[in-house]
């Protein structure tokens, strides 16, 4: 196959033999000059020789990838032999299977350390290189065990671990984190804006003061509470299906809203102060989460609990933003704090931009003074002429 990499420098680390080994004949074959590079430097030396006698520009580069020392290194003999480092193949790794309790910490270091610290350690020392000439490629190989196997702890958490070490958001989940932010800026006069305003009013010289102030306030009754509603999702559609008939989450509803009441737990992401009908922003989340693929049990989940509350109780309660933002938390898999950290981000956005506002045209005063008209307690001075 041609992958247009002819003359490009490769490292794969541990490829004296197995998979790294064929790698290298691969990348051989495609023209590359390659580093082959392994702890057992004897292997690696066997697998030079084999390239070589191929006609495969080639070295040969002893090296452990969990030490620091010998990773740099391989990066300067990779450079000193050809004069760059292209591609990276971190290719290192083993097993040392053994049931969790019986698996000793030197079994787990060793395994975890090879496959991530390596991956960490040799990445870090080639991509100064890769920057510099603008063009790098590292690759992490991973394993179908990253899906976890029994006396596979170590080696499934290092190969779930390099997944995330080295991925790249895919673009639909850039499209919903992007929409969570837009989402949890402010939007009008919020309790978090006008803290953050009437901080600014007595601190003008401390915008993050002003902004600080508005960020506390995010906690379990506003604002924060879409890592509630993502919490309480996740925990009631356990048991369901993305595929499950509409019946299904309707009566999973019924019975959770019953079991709600008999003991006196508050469902959280319905209902709004100013959108009794509905939050404006919820067919709009749910429209982006239907086309970026995020729509599954948990959105179902949440909108079949409006249904049952008019359906059985006659109360109109519509699912809100943070019911609607924790829906989306609860199909993306993502943790629900994180949730509540996306809302600090979003929101700090929205209150940077309120506090240039108040600063443009105050009205920290004027809302003072309309909380002191309020309270007949206070007699506001005289105004004078
Ligand atoms: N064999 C499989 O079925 C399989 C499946 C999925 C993924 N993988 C992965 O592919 C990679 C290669 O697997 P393989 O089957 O060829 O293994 P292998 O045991 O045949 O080869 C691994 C090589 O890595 C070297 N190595 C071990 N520790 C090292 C260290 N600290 N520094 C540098 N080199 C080190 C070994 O000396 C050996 O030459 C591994 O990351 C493995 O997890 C293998």
């Amino acid at each position: 196959m041609e992958m247009g990499i002819k003359g490009r420098v490769a490292v794969v680390t541990g490829s004296g033999r197995g998979i790294g080994a064929a790698t290298v004949a691969s990348l051989g074959r495609e023209g590359c000059k390659i580093v082959v590079s392994d702890i057992d430097a004897h292997a690696a030396q066997e697998t030079r020789d084999q390239l070589l006698r191929q006609g495969v520009e080639a070295i040969a580069v002893g090296c452990d990838v969990t030490s620091e020392d010998q990773v740099s290194h391989m990066v300067e003999e990779a450079v000193r032999a050809f004069g760059s480092l292209d591609i990276l193949v971190n290719n290192a790794g083993f097993v040392r299977d053994g049931y969790l309790t019986r698996m000793s910490t030197e079994a787990w270091d060793s395994v975890v350390d090879t496959i991530l610290k390596g991956a960490f350690l040799c990445s870090r020392a080639a991509l100064p290189q890769m920057m510099a000439q603008k063009w790098g490629r590292i690759i992490n190989i991973s394993s179908r065990s990253l899906f976890g196997n029994p006396g596979q702890a170590n080696y499934a958490a290092g190969k779930a671990g390099i997944i995330g070490f080295g991925r790249k958001p895919e673009p639909r989940e850039k499209n919903m984190v992007n929409m969570m932010l837009v989402t949890a800026a402010d939007h009008g006069l919020t309790p978090s804006a006008l803290s953050a305003r009437l901080t600014y009013l007595g601190a003008p010289e401390s915008i993050q003061g002003a902004v600080a102030a508005g960020l506390l306030g995010a906690g379990s009754k506003f604002l924060g509470t879409i890592q509630n509603v993502t919490e309480m999702l996740m925990q009631e559609a356990a048991a369901l299906h993305d595929d499950d008939a509409d019946d299904v989450f309707y009566e999973h509803a019924k019975a959770m809203l019953r079991r709600f009441k008999e003991e006196k737990r508050v469902i959280t992401g319905i209902g709004h102060p100013i959108h009794v009908d509905g939050d404006p922003r919820v067919p709009t989340l749910r429209q982006i989460s239907e086309e970026n693929g995020y729509f599954g049990k948990h959105w179902r989940l949440a909108l079949a609990i409006p249904l049952v509350f008019k359906k059985e109780y006659g109360k109109v309660l519509p699912l809100n933003g943070a019911g609607g933002l924790g829906a989306v938390m609860a199909d993306m898999n993502l943790d629900p704090m994180l949730g509540r950290g996306l809302i600090l981000i979003g929101r700090s956005a929205g209150l940077v931009a309120h506090v240039m506002e108040e600063r443009d045209s105050p009205t920290g005063q004027q809302v003072w003074d309309l909380v002191l008209t309020q309270d007949p307690r206070n007699v506001a001075p005289e105004k004078k002429q």
